[in-house]
């Protein structure tokens, strides 16, 4: 019981409470000069089927999933594409660039 009790507390430092404090217009800029826009959409709705929306995306989420792409935890072959972006981001880019994607509606 005590094992299950901190490993939920380690679970919650590890996927909450962290709010992403990342500045939006710097995030812009990473979005628009790193070549996000090209799949994901000018405005971050896509275009094509299988590029995710992420106009709107929880900053938290964006950044979790970012830096799965970047340590290969997230590697499906549609993962492929985000891999090669995620390793150009430095974690700021990534704080960022999720506060920006989150400001979009
Ligand atoms: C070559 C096309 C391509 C480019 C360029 C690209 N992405 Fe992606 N992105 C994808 C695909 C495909 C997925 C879905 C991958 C998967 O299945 O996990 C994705 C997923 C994501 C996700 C996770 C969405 C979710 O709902 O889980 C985020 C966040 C993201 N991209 C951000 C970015 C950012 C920021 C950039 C620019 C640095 C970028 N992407 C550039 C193709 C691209």
């Amino acid at each position: 019981m005590k094992a299950i009790v901190t490993c939920m507390a380690v679970l919650a430092l590890a996927t909450g409470g962290n709010a992403i404090a990342g500045d939006a217009a710097a995030g812009k800029t990473v979005y628009n000069t790193k070549g996000c826009a090209g799949c994901h959409g000018p405005a971050a709705v896509s275009m094509l089927p299988q590029y995710p929306n992420l106009a709107g995306q929880k900053a938290q989420y964006a950044v979790l999933a970012l830096k799965a792409y970047k340590d290969g935890q997230r590697n499906s072959t549609n993962a492929a594409a985000m891999k090669p972006m995620a390793m150009m981001l430095s974690d700021a880019d990534m704080d960022n660039v999720a506060a920006y994607l989150e400001s979009l509606k």
